[in-house]
């Protein structure tokens, strides 16, 4: 059922006869009803729980009506099970309380058993399907190695990121083990959750933003295309997001179905620059969303018309929506991809 979904065709660049629409992040704050599971639980504990996890990840298909569901996680439980202690502190994001400044720190990860570890993930991969019934495809993530180095580096988010970036400079040989060793977990994950039931999967490189093009190449898209060419998925559409690059030229060499796209590039651009090798996935500006409805709607059909006819667009935000979201504008910004979209289909 889920192969004829609207978003797994337009992912493999098939025919749809409307743009399927998702939202990065639909699993979130914003909405009322996570907030009301979330005071009773730490981030962690629900993200370990698979009926919590299933829950708030079903709770957009039923609340926005989004055209795929991506599961309730987060892209840092892979350090985690590698043994670093994270924290999720509500004013401040992710915190690991020893982050990684050595080679000896590195090779005092516990590399071994990290996908078994992170079963719990699994079993909310199955739980959630079986949530879903069918409805709407699930989506799968990871971070990309990049950007859980830059969080397991600088120990949180950072303005400037320098810790992370004097380590690629100064213990080049070092940050590239950790990347490695990053890269094999990530396909080892992936690879089983596309096993336990994920219908795609969407690599996150939230932090490519910060790399100068030819630090790109080497500190993040190497490792991106080592996972791609690396995945068994079995058909299972693969997205990158590689956030802030300037360039898609080598992003649409990779082996995968789908790049995203942030909204500080127009999707019909990015689509003639890579000649319409893969699908798109993009990339209306998420602070649109606290706009009046007119404007909301306005958007929406000027990244339309931006992407223009034809196959292999999915619509998104161009980045995670925000906490402070109204979820009515959500809701109004999904029915108007649905209702506009479709004369742009044959
Ligand atoms: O998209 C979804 O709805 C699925 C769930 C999901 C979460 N995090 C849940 C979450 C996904 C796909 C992520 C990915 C993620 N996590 C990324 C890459 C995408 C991006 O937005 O750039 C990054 C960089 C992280 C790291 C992270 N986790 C940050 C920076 C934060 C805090 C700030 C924030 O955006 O909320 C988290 C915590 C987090 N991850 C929350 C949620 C719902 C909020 C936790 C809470 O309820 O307090």
């Amino acid at each position: 059922m889920n192969e004829n979904s609207l978003f797994i065709r337009a992912c493999k660049r098939q025919e749809t006869e409307r743009t399927p629409v998702w939202i990065m992040r639909q699993a979130g704050r914003y909405l009322p009803e996570y907030r009301a599971i979330r005071e009773k639980h730490d981030f962690l504990t629900m993200c370990k729980t698979p009926e919590l996890a299933s829950e708030v990840t079903v709770q957009p298909i039923d609340i926005i009506k989004t055209d795929a569901a991506i599961l309730f996680s987060d892209i840092l439980v892979i350090p985690e099970a590698m043994g670093m202690n994270l924290d999720i502190i509500e004013s401040q994001g992710p915190v690991f309380d020893s982050p990684i400044r050595s080679a000896k720190a590195i090779e005092n990860l516990n590399i071994e058993g990290v996908v078994e570890r992170l079963n719990y993930v699994m079993e909310a991969v199955k739980m959630t399907k079986e949530k879903l019934a069918g409805r709407v495809p699930l989506i799968g993530f990871s971070g990309s190695p990049w950007t859980l180095a830059c969080y397991m580096v600088e120990g949180k988010g950072s303005k400037n990121f320098d810790i992370i970036k004097s380590f690629i400079y100064n213990e080049p040989a070092a940050a590239h083990r950790l990347l490695q060793i990053l890269a094999d977990s990530i396909i080892e994950y992936l690879n089983a959750k596309i096993r336990a039931g994920c219908d795609a999967v969407q690599i996150f490189d939230t932090w490519a933003s910060i790399l100068s093009p030819s630090d790109f190449e080497e500190f993040s898209l190497k490792y991106i295309r080592y996972i791609c060419e690396n995945l068994e998925t079995g058909g299972a559409p693969v997205i990158v997001f590689a956030k802030g690059v300037s360039s898609y030229a080598k992003l649409a060499e990779l082996k995968c179905d789908s790049l995203g796209v942030d909204w500080t590039k127009e999707i019909g651009t990015v689509r003639k620059e890579i000649n319409g090798t893969k699908a798109l996935q993009g990339n209306m500006d998420p602070t649109v969303l606290f706009a009046p409805k007119q404007k909301i709607r306005e958007e929406t059909e000027r990244v339309l018309e931006s992407y223009g006819t034809g196959a292999g667009h999915v619509f998104n935000l161009g980045h995670g929506i925000l906490p402070k979201t109204p979820v009515e504008n959500t809701q109004y910004f999904v029915e108007c991809v649905k209702e506009l979209s479709a004369k742009y289909h044959a």
